[in-house]
């Protein structure tokens, strides 16, 4: 089947990959009302489109955090992808490279930082949870700053794993010969089998419940990188995170599996846009699966989007191959999208080139 839109990566994946891991990969938390909004939201916000503007030159490119990248759609970090093909984060590396983009690492890669590092040169990111021992959080920051990655994007939404039901009934655990990687070799890469999911057990054993914003300065205390907070979704925690220095926010829950009833991203992105007053950069995470969607993330405020599932179902479906095919039929929709409302460049795109629902008059958003 010829695939024409990056959502029928997901069929593909569901087909090939093993029950427990296809269901880690595609679920939310509880409920997933947040999962579905993710989505939804998007579809209550239509475009205002400028006509008669010459279109024949566009121009997607843009700069994140003073990095020049071809468009501004990046790669969220994902656990674990050796689960979804065997080159796992390798082959994501070389395709978000080939694309002129960002991808940022998961703490919980199958793949090394020094691995991925090893695929060439590129613009990467690394993720990080805070572990109880610190001293492994200094050691891994140290290492992917060694490993050439340039910004630390901080998780600030997991102080334990959400419920994700079907891990729990799959007992979630890593599949044999697969590590986490980044902290073998300090006897913390193995996910094993637990009468629960065995990732929220691991969570509640190695993770830190007792970060809180100091450890932000904690983390500046150990590492020159820009530290981006990541689980931002409210003005409140945005005005914070700018106080404590934070280079950017990434407006994320997490594609919808921690905190179930949290708005989508798309719709809780203005409320930090406005509250940053741009002072530092906001991206969103969650649902992007089309170029409309990345339009109107910027429409809002948006420095850029990164997505999740669509590049561990294009991983799974078809390798490095596919991740390239998944960031280019983005990277065209954004294109298109962009002609057809007559935007050239990202400067021109507006709030006025889109309307939301609670925009109009009986939408009464809680007052701050
Ligand atoms: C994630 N996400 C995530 N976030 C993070 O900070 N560290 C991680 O290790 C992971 N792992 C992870 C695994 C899987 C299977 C998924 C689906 C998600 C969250 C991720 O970075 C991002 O916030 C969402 O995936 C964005 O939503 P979409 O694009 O998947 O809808």
């Amino acid at each position: 089947m010829e695939i024409t839109n990056v959502m029928e990566y997901e069929k593909i994946a569901k087909e090939k990959l093993p029950k427990m891991v296809y269901d880690y990969y595609a679920s939310g938390a509880e409920d997933q009302w947040t999962l579905q909004e993710n989505r939804n939201a998007f579809s209550r916000i239509l475009f205002r489109p400028r006509i008669l503007i010459d279109v024949s030159k566009i121009d997607v490119s843009t700069t994140v955090l003073g990095f020049n990248i071809s468009m501004p759609i990046m790669i969220a970090p994902t656990a674990m992808q050796k689960m979804a093909h065997p080159d796992g984060e390798l082959a994501t590396a070389r395709a978000t490279s080939a694309a002129g983009t960002i991808m940022t690492l998961s703490s919980w890669a199958t793949c090394s930082v020094e691995e991925v590092a090893s695929t060439g040169p590129g613009i990467r990111f690394f993720q990080l949870y805070v572990y109880k021992d610190r001293n492994v959080v200094r050691q891994l920051v140290k290492r992917a700053e060694e490993a050439g990655f340039k910004a630390i994007a901080l998780t600030v939404d997991t102080p334990r794993l959400g419920r994700r039901e079907s891990d729990i009934k799959n007992r979630f655990a890593l599949p044999r010969g697969l590590t986490l990687k980044n902290f073998e070799g300090l006897d913390l890469g193995k996910i094993d089998k637990t009468d629960d999911s065995g990732l929220a057990s691991y969570v509640a054993g190695q993770v830190d419940q007792s970060l809180s914003w100091k450890d932000i300065k904690w983390l500046q205390s150990i590492t020159s990188l820009p530290i981006l907070v990541k689980g931002v979704i409210t003005a409140e925690d945005a005005r914070i995170a700018v106080e404590y220095g934070a280079a950017g926010i990434i407006v994320s829950n997490h594609g919808a599996r921690q905190l179930d009833y949290v708005p989508a991203t798309i719709v809780a992105l203005e409320e930090v846009v406005k509250a940053v007053e741009g002072r530092i950069p906001v991206f969103l995470d969650g649902g992007v699966r089309r170029g409309t969607d990345v339009f109107k993330a910027l429409a809002l405020g948006a420095s850029g989007v990164f997505v999740g599932r669509p590049s561990l179902f294009s991983l799974a479906a078809d390798g490095e191959a596919g991740v390239r095919k998944m960031l280019q039929m983005l990277r065209d929709e954004f294109e298109l999208t962009m002609a057809l409302s007559g935007c050239r460049s990202l400067r021109e795109i507006s709030r006025n080139h889109i309307k939301a629902d609670w925009d109009f008059p009986h939408y009464l958003p809680a007052k701050i």
